[in-house]
């Protein structure tokens, strides 16, 4: 995707709806506004991509480690972190078709929708609370955490303590954030309850500026390099000092050209150097030491912090744009998602060419099942079930045809290039092994 297709998103929305990507929350009830569910192929390619941001952030680093804290956490974190005074948004209603818009998405002063009277500006508290316990009175509020970074600083000794870390360190965790959006909208981009994938590394103050160059361009070789984005699709955008959150001396925002931005671009993460803010605030709400001994010096320090937050739906909403292309295939349009075969759904999907060889082709299916996600289908041509994979951004179709019977072999068709070998199905595993970690080898056949 090169130019914004206004179309793009009406057929990405109803082709995840058609396979099973993604689905309105309660549907069945008229829908809970920007609330979506994942379907079958949809939480595939989200663990997918969940474990390909593990993988790159901590699996594969010796100076960063994981974490996975509760959702509903004690109300002086959001004291300290300074989201109960700050994390408001001015909100504005139409006094007479009730809308709610964002202050500073409304341009005038009259509602967009109707052209009515708008009220005053209001500050709209952005975290959800609940209570818990038995009692509903004020000591029983807590918050659904609205981002993920803070438990981080809350254990940052713990951490620290069980492994004895040296800086300069990371501590990554994903998982779920909510936020009482007033406008949440464009599908998954925004929605109230949504995943967060961040990393707060702790570092030097006088280092701050070298990491902060460091983990900008290694999360952009992350989108590229890992989840196969195309880099014209993705641009840096560095945040004037009006636009700084408060607790951030620097930020600068990945973004996507998101086909219902209306400059053309949108955030998909934001790199940014929150300095020592976050654990001394802690260490002035809680009364405990957070600073950092350090061994070089002998002396005590509170680190600075570059943190890197992405979203999870959103990243996976620029995955399947960018996957999405269409092609005129003698007369026919082909919907391909030509999604990078690390987080494509289903790696591989076996077609018997008739229903007399399901018997036989189950058992290719048994082969390779414990081994990667496959799928077996029979219902249909054969070229309307290579359309069905293609739609769901399968790379390889493995057909078993009548000559299988006699060669024992079976034909696998690459998704892009359509191109076809034979492989005999004692090397079947081996030769997908190596297909799906390598990719298709350029002296294959092509179309
Ligand atoms: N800890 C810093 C932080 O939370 P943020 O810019 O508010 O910063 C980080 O959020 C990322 O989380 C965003 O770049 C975006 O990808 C994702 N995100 C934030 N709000 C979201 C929402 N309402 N729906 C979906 N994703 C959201």
């Amino acid at each position: 995707m090169t130019e914004v297709d206004t179309d793009l998103m009406k057929k990405l929305v109803s082709l995840c709806k058609r396979l099973g990507f993604v689905y309105q929350s309660g549907e069945i009830y008229g829908g809970l506004q920007s609330s979506w569910d994942y379907g079958p192929l949809g939480v595939e390619l989200k663990k997918n991509i969940e474990n390909s941001w593990w993988d790159f952030t901590v699996r594969t680093r010796t100076n960063v480690v994981g974490m996975d804290s509760a959702i509903i956490t004690h109300p002086d974190v959001w004291k300290a972190s300074g989201h109960l005074s700050h994390f408001h948004d001015p909100m504005v209603d139409c006094l007479q078709c009730k809308s709610r818009f964002r202050q500073d998405h409304v341009e005038g002063d009259v509602c967009p929708e109707c052209g009515g009277e708008l009220t005053e500006p209001r500050e709209f508290g952005l975290m959800l609370k609940t209570q818990m316990g038995a009692l509903e009175n004020d000591s029983a509020t807590v918050y659904l955490r609205p981002e993920t970074c803070q438990p981080i600083f809350v254990n940052f000794k713990n951490v620290v303590n069980a492994l004895r870390l040296r800086l300069p360190f990371g501590i990554a965790q994903m998982g779920k954030a909510f936020r009482n959006e007033i406008t949440a909208r464009n599908f998954i981009f925004r929605s109230r309850e949504f995943e967060q994938m961040e990393m707060e590394f702790f570092c030097l103050p006088e280092e701050s500026g070298t990491w902060f160059t460091y983990w900008l361009e290694e999360r952009m070789a992350w989108y590229t390099d890992r989840l196969g984005i195309l880099r014209d699709n993705l641009r840096f955008r560095e945040h004037d000092d009006s636009e700084l959150a408060h607790y951030a001396d620097g930020c600068t925002d990945i973004e996507y050209r998101f086909p219902f931005a209306t400059d053309g671009w949108g955030e998909l993460e934001g790199v940014a150097n929150r300095t020592d803010f976050d654990l001394t605030a802690h260490m002035e709400q809680s009364g405990q030491d957070l600073s950092f001994q350090n061994q070089v010096e002998n002396t005590k320090i509170v680190p600075y912090v570059i943190e890197t937050s992405g979203g999870l739906g959103r990243t996976l909403l620029a995955v399947l744009l960018d996957a999405y292309r269409e092609e005129e295939i003698e007369g026919r349009t082909r919907v391909v998602l030509g999604l990078h075969r690390d987080l494509a759904p289903i790696k591989a999907a076996i077609l018997p060419l008739s229903k007399k060889l399901s018997e036989n082709a189950a058992k290719v299916e048994e082969l390779l099942r414990p081994h990667f996600p496959v799928r077996f289908d029979v219902t249909g041509s054969i070229g309307k079930r290579y359309r069905r994979m293609d739609e769901a951004g399968t790379p390889y179709c493995i057909t078993y045809d009548f000559e299988s019977l006699e060669d024992n072999s079976v034909t696998i068709r690459e998704r892009d290039s359509l191109g076809q070998v034979r492989v005999p199905i004692d090397s079947l595993v081996n030769e997908m092994t190596k297909l799906l970690r390598d990719g298709w080898p350029a002296e294959n056949p092509g179309t």
